[in-house]
């Protein structure tokens, strides 16, 4: 199935997968400001197939949280249109998880309480709800942190909160904004473990933003290239590493090398002074 979704290795900006979660066709989107108007994206088109993990790469402001923005319900395209299971994203999607660049946890709330908060909106029962969020948080590594406040916690530890707390509904997709931006390395390739570990069970629809090449590689199967503002889409890939990936010496992966070189092409020409 996997060869079927992006024939060319260089396929632009096209859509591929028949039946996509999520599908962006001919999205333009422009913001309307008092000096000038900004073209956020320009004939971004691609898709979002189940099950998979896709990941948006591109520089600083070239429109990666807009797109999360758009599947999410939160910002309407100029032009074009984003489709979840074949229709147009009209109203706020609740489907959607959205995993912010920020924790956004509450502050007010413990661990286990900010977990188990979506069961709470949902209806869930008190003793489900807590038998549930006590279960995420073992398998994000938070077990005897259920009573800490969020500011009692580590940058890592509050992004393992926010994932659980994302991931304990269950939703069709997770919209995950450069979630490991901030943290360190070793956190960074620890929560990496992790979300392949949860993802290889559940096998979610996940669409990953980042500016980092080596992340993108480490937890993708398809990865879509985004050009500086206006954001257009460059290039689709099928990453060819197998899984599953050792994350921690994804270096050491074969056919890690070449496809690093064939993305980093694509930001090369774009920096401002061009390196040997
Ligand atoms: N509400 C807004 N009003 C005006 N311009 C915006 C707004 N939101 C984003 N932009 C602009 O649109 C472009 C894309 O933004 P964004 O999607 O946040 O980029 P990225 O996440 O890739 O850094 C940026 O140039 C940003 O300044
Ligand atoms: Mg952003």
């Amino acid at each position: 199935m996997l060869e079927r979704l992006v024939p060319d290795v260089e396929a632009g900006s096209r859509a591929t997968d028949p039946q996509p979660l999520v599908r962006f066709a001919d999205v333009r989107l422009v913001f309307e400001a008092a000096a000038a108007d900004v073209v956020a994206l320009d004939g971004v088109t691609f898709d979002v197939p189940l099950g998979q993990i896709t990941t948006v790469i591109g520089p600083s402001g070239c429109g990666k949280t807009t797109l999360l923005r758009l599947v999410a319900g939160l910002t309407r395209a100029s032009a074009g249109r984003v489709l979840y299971k074949g229709e147009a994203v009209a109203a706020l999607n609740t489907e959607v998880g959205y995993i912010t660049q920020d924790s956004n946890l509450f502050p007010w709330l413990t661990t286990v309480e900010n977990v188990e908060f979506p069961l709470a909106l949902r209806g869930i029962s008190k003793p489900e709800r807590r038998e549930r969020a006590m279960e995420w948080l073992q398998l994000v590594g938070l077990s005897g942190f259920e009573s800490n406040y969020p500011n009692e916690l580590s940058g890592g530890m509050q992004k393992r909160v926010s994932i659980a707390r994302t991931l304990i509904y269950e939703p069709d997709v997770v919209l995950m904004d450069e979630p490991f931006g901030a943290l360190d390395a070793q956190t960074r390739m620890m929560l990496h473990h992790e979300l392949l570990q949860i993802w290889s069970r559940q096998h979610n629809t996940i669409l990953f933003i980042t500016h980092d090449l080596v992340e993108a590689i480490t937890l993708s199967d398809h990865i879509v290239v985004m050009t500086k503002r206006p954001g257009r889409i460059s290039a689709q890939y099928q990453v060819p590493l197998q899984r599953p990936r050792n994350v921690f010496q994804i270096f050491l992966e074969p056919h890690f090398d070449e496809f690093y070189a064939k993305l980093w092409n694509h930001f090369k020409s774009e920096l401002p002074v061009q390196p040997d």
